[in-house]
């Protein structure tokens, strides 16, 4: 009678999450790579393993402790978190993608270190694969969270990353706003739904703005 547990909002449920950076290589010496430190998708991770559900976390480089009793999956460029989050996708209630996944990859990986040479120079890109598109267009029973990282005209990008994806909700970050984005321990964050509902929220720790988050996936998940 003492020891019995008030029910975790999200107990029993499979939680997918990417995080951090992509790195594309170019040569063995030489990447792109982007701003993106994983500490959005680690904060969602601890606090969604907290309220009790079962977490993946695929996670791009970056330098951060592994959350406790998170099933963590080191990728490194954008094809292997691809295959990596198809991979487990079928089995998630929810996919949460905080990751900044690389738009565009080098056409070449080279095995030896490119040799400099005179006068101008160019790397040819490919575009990478759409990985949030791509569960949108697969999706049965999942709730698909995705992240708009933006620095101009927010709210009209991050409405129309929800559309094209046919995802459930976008958190639309202005990551050039003080107290927000890259390597920031605070955030400021609009969560934009499916049924138009638009709820803005103040600056605050990341560990908050994941609990905000995770509150709305539980809720959505409720509704199915
Ligand atoms: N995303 C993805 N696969 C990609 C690119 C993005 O899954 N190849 C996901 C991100 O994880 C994020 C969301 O899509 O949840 C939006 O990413 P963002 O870079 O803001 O949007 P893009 O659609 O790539 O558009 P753009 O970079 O031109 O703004
Ligand atoms: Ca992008």
């Amino acid at each position: 009678f003492f020891n019995v547990k008030k029910t975790q909002p999200l107990q029993g449920k499979k939680l997918l999450i990417t995080a951090g950076p992509t790195r594309e290589n170019i040569d063995p010496v030489r990447f792109i790579m982007n701003r993106s430190t994983g500490k959005m998708g680690y904060a969602i991770a601890e606090q969604a393993e907290k309220m009790g559900a079962q977490v993946t976390l695929v996670s791009g480089p970056v330098s951060l402790a592994p959350p406790a009793n998170v099933n963590v999956i080191d990728v490194e460029s954008a094809a292997e978190m691809h295959k990596e989050v198809l991979k487990h996708f079928t089995d998630a209630d929810a996919v949460i993608k905080t990751a900044a996944v690389a738009d565009y990859t080098p056409k070449f990986h080279h095995e030896h270190k490119m040799k400099k040479q005179p006068g101008e120079s160019s790397i040819p890109l490919v575009g990478t694969a759409d990985i949030l598109k791509e569960l949108g267009s697969k999706k049965d029973k999942q709730i698909l969270v995705g992240f708009a990282a933006e620095t101009e005209n927010v709210e009209q990008y991050a409405i129309g990353k929800l559309q094209k994806k046919n995802i459930d909700m976008i958190v639309a970050n202005n990551v050039a706003a003080e107290g927000a984005g890259f390597g920031t321990d605070t955030n400021i964050v609009t969560l934009f739904k499916r049924d138009g509902s638009k709820t803005e929220l103040p600056k605050m720790s990341k560990t908050d703005v994941a609990k905000n988050i995770l509150r709305e996936v539980s809720r959505m998940l409720k509704k199915e």
